[in-house]
């Protein structure tokens, strides 16, 4: 019997549906979104979340978040299309991004999204166009830049000042916007939203934030408008190694939620509808990735290269922000840790390191090896590099599973090509 994951023997399911291989645990996943209820949702009235799609977005993701009463955000064409084609309740989905183009903006209204967080004043008129155009009045939120900094990987902090998202407080920029949207008839503008960055384990810079946003709330009742709505984003961090200490939602809902209150107390202001918006915290540990060990070079007094059937095509993040990741081999889980090795994907690329230095037990070649922790941003951030194609996705339930998404093939690979021959042979 080789590793178990939730109930699963992975040697088996590596065995069955090749690899690599993606694996989400639907278990796992509609635990956190219970969680979400009981610690923020039943414990806090006029309150809503959504699951940051990005991370991960399938149609069976769409129907599970649905069927567990939480909505979506969304931050493209392609993630409303696929929340559509799962029949995702649309009025649940709140539709970001820093450069909405306009048949994007077109399909989010066609379909009937509940929010638009709008992110700047360009899109602010743009949207105003399309409203106009197709005859309905969106409810939006302006997505505001803090000014803090979430102590994270640089490229994916987001609510320093010098940031490319939101509209910055400096200045009267979001005061004329808000204006505009007031005596617009084309929107219907209801409060604020403010993201931070993400794979976070301090509720500091959440709690700035939270204080950011009343103050603002209370500058904007100047203008003329009462705030009913505020989005707090996402962002809580995940356990990827023994380096990370997640906390408990609570940790960070009740920090807010209180702070929320003091403020609003200080401040003489209604409670706004509180929302959040966590994507990696639902889904990351949720999922692993399965590989076969291919090559294992040894170079003597220097590293041993265990080379997997995978590697920055299926998960870029190492390459991408240095992360880190926990392993271990399935077939002999309780063998003791003892061979320090460097685990390196197959694209030619000397950066395509999966994980350095990691203690394993002894790997031999045609062992699977699980990576953990690899629910949230690998699938939606796969490439096809080196024209590898994409890993298929298998769901487990408690000891049950089955396909959710298919291996991509070679002639997926050249689908979209203009000059195929129509005999394909090899
Ligand atoms: N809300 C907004 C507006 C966001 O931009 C994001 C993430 C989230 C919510 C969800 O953040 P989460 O709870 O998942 O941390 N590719 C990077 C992460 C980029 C996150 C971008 N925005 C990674 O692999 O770490």
């Amino acid at each position: 019997m080789g590793y178990s994951f939730d109930g699963c023997d992975t040697v088996a399911l590596a065995r069955e549906y090749g690899t690599p291989l993606y694996v989400i645990s639907e278990r796992m996943v509609r635990e956190r979104l219970s969680e979400i209820r009981t610690a923020f949702l039943d414990r806090h009235d006029n309150t809503f979340a959504l699951y940051a799609s990005k991370a991960l977005l399938t149609l069976d993701l769409c129907r599970i978040v649905a069927s567990e009463g939480v909505g979506l955000d969304v931050v493209s064409g392609g993630e409303i299309y696929t929340a559509h084609r799962a029949g995702f309740p649309m009025e649940r989905v709140y539709f970001h991004g820093n450069n909405k183009a306009r048949d994007e903006l077109e399909l989010a209204i066609r379909l009937g999204v509940g929010r638009i967080v709008v992110d700047n004043v360009y899109e602010l008129d743009l949207l105003s166009r399309v409203a106009s155009q197709a005859g309905v009045r969106p409810r939006i939120l302006f997505r505001i830049t803090p000014g803090v900094a979430g102590h994270t990987h640089e490229y994916i902090s987001t609510g320093q000042v010098d940031s490319k998202f939101g509209v910055p407080l400096g200045g009267d920029v979001l005061e004329r916007a808000v204006r505009t949207a007031l005596d617009s008839d084309a929107l219907e503008l209801l409060g604020f939203h403010a993201h931070i960055g993400s794979q976070l384990h301090s509720n500091d810079a959440f709690r700035q934030a939270t204080g950011v946003l009343l103050d603002l709330v209370k500058r904007m009742e100047g203008v003329g408008l009462t705030t009913r709505e505020l989005n707090l984003g996402g962002g809580y961090g995940v356990h990827y190694t023994s380096d990370d200490d997640p906390k408990p939602l609570r940790y960070f809902t009740d920090a807010m939620m209180e702070d929320v209150a003091r403020h609003c107390a200080r401040l003489h202001l209604p409670v706004p509808r509180i929302v959040i918006e966590p994507g990696r915290w639902i889904v990351a540990e949720a999922g692993i990735t399965l590989y076969t060990i291919g090559s294992i070079k040894e170079i003597p007094g220097v590293r041993t290269y265990v080379s997997v059937d995978g590697g920055m095509a299926d998960n870029p993040r190492p390459a991408l922000y240095g992360a880190r990741y926990a392993a271990i081999v399935a077939d002999r889980p309780d063998d003791p840790a003892d061979a320090v090795v460097t685990v390196a994907g197959k694209c030619c690329e000397s950066g395509d390191i999966l994980i350095r230095d990691i203690a394993l037990q002894r790997p031999v070649s045609g062992d699977t090896l699980v990576v953990f922790t690899t629910g949230a941003y690998n699938h939606s951030m796969a490439s096809t590099y080196n024209l590898l194609p994409r890993p298929a996705m298998v769901i487990t339930d408690g000891g049950a599973h089955r396909l959710s998404v298919r291996r991509e093939t070679y002639d997926d690979l050249l689908a979209r090509e203009a000059t195929l021959p129509g005999d394909v042979r090899c």
